[in-house]
């Protein structure tokens, strides 16, 4: 039996636009899924998914799927999520050359599902690592976060950035921008999470951004617009010390960056009604800054506060169901005792 966790993750600056090679930063969190795999010598697979909670506000994560002679589903499981257990089995046996392989999968994750904090990355991941090594097999990091990212591809119908994964593999924060793929110093930025409860549908926003920027091209500069973004952000990051507590200055400049980068997204439509107000009510208690995270639609928002503000703000908006404090994870997919 092996257990295998990954992080979630927030998007410092640059979802959506990652989608058309433009660079993104996102930051792998401390909120983790858990992924549990013993072989099976019947070539069956066998998936239990807890409820996942947040503070006490619970997300399901689904409906039980309809009963399939290959697999026996006990407990709720969305069918989308049924789709990443299903990729990511694919990828371990591939990976172990096994391809009969059967496994009993556990999973439980604490982070809240397709609210723009990569919970299917993190499950992909830790399902892959937590696969491959119960069957003996050891990939490195880099090679789990690529499987993951071909399972994610062929559930999303090839509407995926390799973004997610591979920060969720490699944790800390990570620069993607088209092929290139690193690791970067970041100090500890001080995340606070807003989620209205709800989800966005990643497939029809990312579709809705790419016909915008088909008929407009401004909607493409918006685009291109997000790439600067980021290309500033990356270069405010360089000067700071990694180590060290992060200076006002610097908060304030990532800040006014990730003003910019909410603006830019909710022009491409990918915004909503309560991912605004808490946005504005994070930036009205004097946060750094505020954007939303991932894909939009519902979901989440990060805000950079250093003080209790945003938190105390965000519980008195309607429509937020939830709020915390985020670290920075600096372990990527792990094995767990
Ligand atoms: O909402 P999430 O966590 O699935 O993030 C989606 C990020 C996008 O840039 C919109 C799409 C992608 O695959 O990068």
């Amino acid at each position: 039996m092996t257990t295998c966790s990954a992080p979630g993750k927030v998007y410092l600056f640059g979802e959506h636009a990652v989608v058309y090679g433009e660079p993104a930063i996102p930051c792998a969190i401390e909120r983790r899924a858990r992924v549990t795999a013993e072989p099976r010598n019947d070539g069956r697979v066998r998936v239990e998914a807890n409820d996942l909670s947040l503070d006490g506000f619970t997300v399901s994560w689904g409906d039980s799927v309809e009963d399939r002679p290959d697999i026996d589903v006990p407990t709720q499981l969305v069918e989308a999520g049924m789709g990443y257990v299903d990729e990511a089995v694919g990828q371990a046996r591939d990976a172990a050359d096994a391809p009969d392989a059967g496994f009993d999968i556990t999973i439980e994750s604490d982070i809240p599902l397709g609210a723009g904090l990569g919970s299917s990355a993190a499950v992909v991941v830790a399902g892959i690592d937590a696969g491959t090594r119960s069957l003996g097999v050891e990939l490195p990091p880099g090679e789990v976060a690529d499987r993951a990212y071909r399972a994610e591809y062929a559930v999303q119908d090839g509407q995926a950035s390799r973004a997610d994964t591979f920060c969720s593999a490699m944790g800390g924060a990570v620069r993607v921008e088209g092929e290139d793929r690193r690791t970067i110093d970041a100090p500890e930025l001080p995340f606070v999470v807003g989620y209205d409860g709800g989800a966005g549908d990643t497939g029809e926003l990312v579709s809705g951004v790419r016909a915008l920027r088909e008929e407009y091209g401004f909607a493409a500069d918006t685009v291109t617009a997000i790439g600067d973004v980021v290309r500033r952000g990356t270069e405010v990051l360089r000067g700071a010390d990694p180590s060290g507590e992060p200076a006002p200055d610097l908060l304030a400049e990532l800040g006014r960056l990730m003003d910019f980068d909410h603006g830019l997204l909710s022009a491409l439509g990918v915004s909503s009604r309560s991912l605004d107000a808490m946005v504005w009510a994070a930036r009205e208690a004097d946060a750094y800054g505020a954007k939303l995270t991932g894909a939009g639609g519902g979901g989440c928002i990060v805000a950079l506060d250093d003080t209790g503000g945003t938190e105390t703000a965000l519980d008195y908006t309607p429509g937020c169901e939830a709020t915390f404090r985020a670290e920075l994870a600096a372990d990527g997919v792990r094995v767990e005792e």
